[in-house]
C-alpha cells in the first residue's frame, strides 16, 4: 500500500475514511460531503446509531450526490482524549473497513478538528502509521484465495493541511518497516525460518547500514557457550549467534545499549517434549529475536542517533539421538555450570550465553532481553501485558513508560533472594528450573545470574508476541510486541539530543 500526503479535498473515487468526534462533530471534509449528499451523512449516523464513540465504524455506500464508492465514518471518542494512540486506532480501524472492499484508492481525511490537543501534523502522521500497521498481511502461502478476499486497496492518500505531517510520518514509516520485518519472520513456519535462514535475514540488514556478524557452532564452542549449544545439539540445523550493530551516535565509541533476543526457531521441548496440542505455536518461540531484529531495522531506517547492538541466539530445540538429556550438566560461557532438569526450559539456556557475551564484548550501558520465556507469564498477566523484570529501577520505569506510550504495556514483577534460592542444584552451580510456582520469576532470576552489575531488564513476551484476534493496528498473528516499545525507549533516553 502506497501512502501519500495531499491537501484536503473530496476524492473523485474509491473510499474515504473520516473521523467523527463523540457528539457527532464532523470535520470540514465530512461537512462538505454531508452538504453534497443533502444531509446524507447525518441521516446515516442517526439510522446507524453512530455516536462517534472510539473505534465505532459506519460504512455509507455509494452516497448520493458524491462520486465515492463508500465513506467510512470512524468514531474518535472525546476530543480531549485523542492522543497519538487514538489517531493510530482511527487509521487502523478505518483501513480495516476498506482493505478488502474492492476499492483500490482510499483517502483518509485528517482535517484539523477544533479542540484536539494533538497537533494536526501528529494526528495525520499517526493515522497513516495506524493504517499502515493494520494493512499488514501474511498471505504468501494462500494459492486459492478468492479475489474478493484479497486486499484491494493499493494507495492511501492522507488528506491534511498540516505542513509537517509527511515529515512526522517518515520515522513512523521506518518503525512500521521494522514491525513488518518482525511480523514476517515470526509468522514464517519453522521449516522456512530456522537458525541459518533467520541469520540470513539478519545479514540483509547490512543494506540499512547495520554491521552484521554471524557466529556458528565452531566459534561458539571456542567461546565456551555450552548452555546455548546444548539446546541446539539435537537439531540438524546449526545454531547461530547473530550480532547486529547500529552505530548512530555522534560518538561511535560510546557504550551501546544491548538488546538480546531469544531465538528458538522451534521449541518442541526437546526430550522433555511438549504435548501435541498447540505445539505448532512454538514456531514463534523466536519472537524475542524477531523483535530485536525489527527494532534494529527501525533504528537504522530512521537513522537513530544512538549506538545499539542487537544479539540474537538462534537455535532449534529438538528431540533426537544427539539431543540434550534431562540431568545433563552444561558449562555456560560465564563458567557457571547448569544442571538441565527440563530440556523445555531452554530459552534461559540460550539467553544466559547471549547475555554474558553481550556484557563481555560490548560493555553495554544497559542490557534488555526479550523472550517468549514462560507459559507462567501468560497465566499471570494474560495476553494484555508483558512481564517486566529488572535489576535497575530507573531502567524499569523508563521501559514501563515507553510501553505505555506506544500501547505495548508491561507490568513489573519482583525479583529476590528467596526466588533465586529455588535454583539450587545438588550437583552443579544451578539448575535450569525452579518450582512450578512463580515460574516466570525464577526464570528471570536465572538470567540475572548472567548479567553481573550491568543495568538489566528482561521482558517476557510469551503472552503478547502472538495475537489471536485483530486489534485496531495489529491484524491477528505476530504482533511484533517490543519493536515500538524499544524504539520509543531509545528515542527518549538513548539518542543524542540536538
Ligand atoms: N517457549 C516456552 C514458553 C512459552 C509458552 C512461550 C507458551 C509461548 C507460549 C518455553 O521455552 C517453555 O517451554 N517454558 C516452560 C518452562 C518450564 C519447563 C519450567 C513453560 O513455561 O512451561
Ligand atoms: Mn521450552
Ligand atoms: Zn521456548
Amino acid at each position: 500500500m502506497k501512502i501519500s500526503f495531499a491537501k484536503p479535498h473530496l476524492p473523485a473515487e474509491g473510499a474515504l475514511i473520516v473521523g467523527v468526534l463523540e457528539g457527532k462533530t464532523l470535520t470540514p471534509t465530512a461537512r462538505t460531503l454531508n452538504e453534497l449528499t443533502g444531509g446524507g451523512l447525518e441521516r446515516a449516523m442517526t439510522a446507524g446509531r453512530f455516536l462517534g464513540k472510539k473505534d465505532q465504524t459506519l460504512v455509507v455506500l455509494a452516497p448520493a450526490g458524491a462520486p465515492l464508492a463508500r465513506v467510512v465514518l470512524v468514531g474518535l471518542g472525546k476530543a480531549e482524549s485523542v492522543d497519538a494512540q487514538a489517531a493510530q486506532s482511527f487509521g487502523g480501524t478505518g483501513l480495516a473497513a476498506v482493505l478488502t472492499s474492492g476499492d483500490a484508492a482510499c483517502a483518509i481525511a485528517c482535517d484539523d478538528f477544533d479542540g484536539l490537543k494533538l497537533p494536526a501534523a501528529e494526528f495525520a502522521a499517526n493515522a497513516a502509521f495506524g493504517a499502515r500497521l493494520r494493512s499488514y498481511r501474511f498471505d504468501k502461502y494462500f494459492t486459492k484465495e478468492k479475489k474478493e478476499d484479497k486486499p484491494s486497496v493499493r494507495k492511501l492518500a492522507v488528506l491534511t493541511d498540516a505542513g509537517g505531517a509527511k515529515a512526522a510520518f517518515a520515522p513512523l514509516d521506518a518503525v512500521a518497516d521494522g514491525v513488518f520485518l518482525t511480523r514476517t519472520v515470526v509468522s514464517e513456519p519453522a521449516n522456512v525460518i530456522h537458525p541459518e535462514s533467520l541469520a540470513d535475514e539478519c545479514r540483509k540488514l547490512t543494506a540499512l547500514g547495520i554491521e552484521v556478524e554471524v557466529l556458528g557452532e565452531k566459534q561458539m564452542k571456542k567461546l565456551g557457550m555450552g548452555a546455548l549449544l546444548g539446546v541446539g545439539q539435537g537439531s540438524d540445523r546449526e545454531s547461530q549467534l547473530v550480532v547486529m550493530r547500529w552505530t548512530g551516535a555522534g560518538n561511535p565509541d560510546a557504550a551501546p545499549l544491548a538488546l538480546v533476543g531469544k531465538g528458538v526457531c522451534f521449541d518442541s521441548g526437546g526430550i522433555s517434549i511438549k504435548p501435541a496440542a498447540g505445539m505448532e505455536d512454538m514456531k514463534w518461540d523466536m519472537g524475542g529475536a524477531g523483535a530485536v531484529i525489527g527494532t534494529l531495522a527501525a533504528l537504522a531506517g530512521r537513522k537513530a542517533k544512538a549506538n545499539v547492538v542487537g544479539i540474537v541466539g538462534l537455535v532449534e530445540n529438538m528431540p533426537s539421538g544427539t539431543a540434550q538429556r534431562p540431568g545433563d550438566v552444561v558449562r555456560s560461557m560465564s563458567g557457571q555450570t547448569i544442571e538441565v532438569i527440563n530440556t523445555d526450559a531452554e530459552g534461559r539456556l540460550v539467553l544466559c550465553d547471549a547475555l554474558w557475551y553481550a556484557k563481555e564484548r560490548f560493555k553495554p550501558s544497559a542490557m534488555i532481553d526479550l523472550a517468549t520465556l514462560t507459559g507462567a507469564i501468560v497465566i499471570a498477566l494474560g495476553t494484555e501485558y508483558a512481564g517486566l523484570f529488572a535489576s535497575n529501577d530507573r531502567l524499569a520505569e523508563r521501559i514501563a513508560a515507553a510501553g505505555k506510550a506506544v500501547d505495548e504495556p508491561v507490568w513489573r514483577l519482583p525479583l529476590g533472594e528467596a526466588y533465586d534460592k529455588q535454583l539450587k542444584s545438588d550437583i552443579a552451580d544451578m539448575k535450569n528450573v525452579g518450582g512450578r510456582e512463580g515460574g516466570s520469576i525464577t526464570a528471570a532470576q536465572f538470567l540475572k545470574r548472567f548479567v553481573a552489575d550491568v543495568p538489566w531488564a528482561h521482558i517476557d513476551i510469551a503472552g503478547t508476541a502472538w495475537s489471536k484476534k485483530d486489534t485496531a493496528t495489529i491484524p491477528k498473528g505476530a504482533s511484533a510486541f517490543g519493536v515500538r516499545l524499544l524504539d520509543r525507549l531509545i528515542a527518549e533516553h538513548y539518542e543524542d539530543k540536538a
